[in-house]
């Protein structure tokens, strides 16, 4: 990889690069605590590997931490990530952002970013963040029209990628200690309201959809929901295409 730079932040490594494919294949060739980012990709990729529009002005980068010892890993990493950068963007005073279950960070019905949490072994687990801050997706590819947002449309571009790193790498770090240490449950109370107003959804499992409201998440974050019959359903995650809010 062509580095731009390197830089030591608070026990990370930051390699900054001109561009890359995707962040995270080339922080799969990295040990833990090093960070790649890029100032566009140009194959960046989405949960479901969908393609993801990156060009410059956003934020793409992707943390490779040592993996903790759980079979919950995959379903839990994204929650984890996708608390810490709400956090980060918190202290940083950006208040109105939730989560929608897995991995993406909303305000109010537009994707501000999306976590793509990865493992290249067993040993290391890539958190892969974007965030949209001067880029406007909608400009790269018109038919994501009227679903994303961005910081600097939010009346915030003052905050520059560099800032937003650091906040991103220092919550990060924290939420890693406490869900390693403490487990994934002593998380589950900070998640209650981060999902928003209750809201209806469309769970895909499958060949089958799910309809119901969503609730929240389970121990290990799987997701809630609740029927019109008033009934409550553990949808389990790792089997969950789609959820789609309605
Ligand atoms: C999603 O919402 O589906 C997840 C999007 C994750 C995008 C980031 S940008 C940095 C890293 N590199 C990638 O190719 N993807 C993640």
């Amino acid at each position: 990889m062509n580095a731009l730079e390197t830089q030591p932040f608070a026990g990370w490594t930051i390699i900054d690069v001109d561009q890359a494919p995707s962040t995270n294949d080339l922080a799969a060739r990295e040990s833990p605590w090093t960070v790649v980012r890029a100032r566009r990709q140009t194959a960046g990729r989405g949960r479901q590997n969908r393609h993801w529009v990156s060009s410059e002005g956003g934020l793409w980068l992707s943390a490779v931490l040592p993996a903790p010892p759980s079979e919950w890993v995959a379903s839990t990493a994204p929650l984890v990530a996708g608390l810490a950068v709400v956090r980060a963007l918190g202290e940083l005073g950006v208040r109105p952002v939730r989560l929608r279950w897995p991995n993406d960070l909303m305000v109010d019905e537009r994707k501000l970013g999306g976590i793509l949490a990865e493992r290249p072994g067993i040993d290391r687990l890539i958190i892969g963040l974007g965030l949209n801050v001067h880029n406007d997706p909608e400009r790269d590819d018109p038919t994501l029209m009227g679903q994303t947002i961005s910081l600097a449309r939010l009346g915030l571009g003052n905050l520059g990628v560099s800032d937003l790193s650091t906040a991103v790498l220092d919550a990060l770090q924290r939420v890693f200690h406490c869900w390693v240490e403490r487990g994934f449950g002593a998380l589950l109370p900070d998640f209650e309201s981060l999902w928003g107003t209750p809201r209806q959804v469309r769970i895909v499992v499958d060949q089958t959809t799910l309809t119901g409201r969503f609730l929240g998440i389970d121990a290990v974050g799987n997701p809630r929901i609740e029927t019109d019959s008033g009934s409550v359903h553990v949808v389990f995650g790792p089997l969950v295409w789609q959820l789609i809010e309605t």
